[in-house]
């Protein structure tokens, strides 16, 4: 059976792609133009039922969406929700007061020296996932704006699918898709254009100022709109595609948010790094449950049940809520207890 599936996955990539050439070659063989994206989700066609499971057809959304924008009262969320919309990501420039971003940091000076110190002459990334909830992280990871802002967009419940993390990056070289084709660079940063899965949502916060003369995220604007494929893609095609390419900037405390579907990478600039607050929402699925991080995220004692109804029903597919009957073990799958007697 293993034997079919892999000659079944090893026939179907070859029929996807055959022979390299200037735009796909190697791993880099994703793509934006039109025809070849139809014919990958003809061959991929699971990404697809996926999508449409979890009702993430990102065009068919931003009809439903556009409706929805019309009702909506709060004037900054209708603005930001529209760009987001069309766009695929949005900055919230100078979202949080400078003043709780240095709380932040400051709370959390022990880990950021320790990530900074894990740096090498090399393009590196640093993350510590599960960061101590305190007041003042709360505010930022669940702010309510946002949170509205991101439901809105998908369409549909919004959950938490990972821990508040913190990120350090350090750019040593500028890396170009051909250069880490040809010289068989294993990159730990994302340096070349990708997407993310179809059903998250990512945000960012800037723990530090961010500007096209640093190293930054790049994104191309409605790519969203694409059924994209979970390739990698070259400079070259982005190139020949002739699409825009925009940088994703701001100050301190400024957020960027971004559909898991838009093309995107991390642009370096030699010996400059970044320092970001990140975390991730989905559908509902690729929940990230981790019970290390749940424990680091309660270590300073914070009572995760003192939350509000929406943010505790938001978090707990990654922080579970305890309920009167129990869980049961089902084919080693965790669900609640079905029995509800003694
Ligand atoms: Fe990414």
């Amino acid at each position: 059976m293993k034997l079919i599936k892999n000659l079944l996955k090893k026939i179907r990539a070859k029929l996807y792609h055959n022979s390299d050439n200037n735009i796909y070659y190697g791993e880099f063989i994703g793509s934006v133009n039109f025809w070849r994206l139809v014919k990958w989700n003809f061959l991929y066609f699971e990404k697809i039922l996926f999508s449409i499971k979890n009702r993430q057809i990102k065009l068919i959304n931003y009809f439903i969406n556009k409706f929805k924008i019309k009702k909506i009262k709060n004037t900054f969320i209708k603005e930001k929700l529209q760009f987001l919309n069309n766009n695929g990501f949005i900055v919230l420039e100078n979202y949080f007061d400078e003043n709780i971003i240095e709380k932040i940091i400051k709370d959390n000076e022990t880990i950021i020296a320790n990530l900074k110190s894990q740096k090498r002459n090399e393009n590196s990334y640093h993350r510590f996932r599960g960061v101590p909830l305190t007041d003042n992280l709360i505010k930022i990871w669940l702010d309510e704006n946002i949170i509205d802002i991101m439901e809105n967009y998908l369409n549909t419940k919004l959950y938490s699918r990972m821990y508040p993390a913190i990120n350090y990056t350090h750019c040593a070289y500028e890396r170009t898709s051909k250069e880490i084709h040809t010289k068989k660079i294993k990159e730990q940063v994302a340096s070349y254009w990708h997407v993310d899965y179809t059903n998250t949502i990512s945000v960012t916060v800037f723990l530090s100022d961010v500007d096209k003369s640093k190293t930054r995220m790049q994104v191309v604007p409605k790519s969203h709109f694409n059924l994209n494929s979970f390739f990698k893609i070259s400079d070259e095609a982005i190139e020949e595609s002739k699409k825009s390419v925009v940088d994703c900037v701001g100050k301190k405390g400024s957020v960027l948010i971004h559909c898991g579907n838009i093309i995107h990478k991390f642009k370096g600039v030699s010996n400059s790094d970044r320092l970001q607050l990140t975390s991730v929402f989905s559908s509902g699925t690729n929940l990230a449950l981790n019970v290390n991080h749940i424990s680091s995220c309660l270590s300073k004692n914070f009572d995760i049940d003192s939350l509000d109804t929406r943010k505790r029903n938001l978090i707990k597919g990654i922080f579970p809520i305890s309920i009167r009957q129990g869980y049961e073990m089902q084919n080693e799958k965790i669900f609640p207890t079905s029995y509800k007697g003694l």
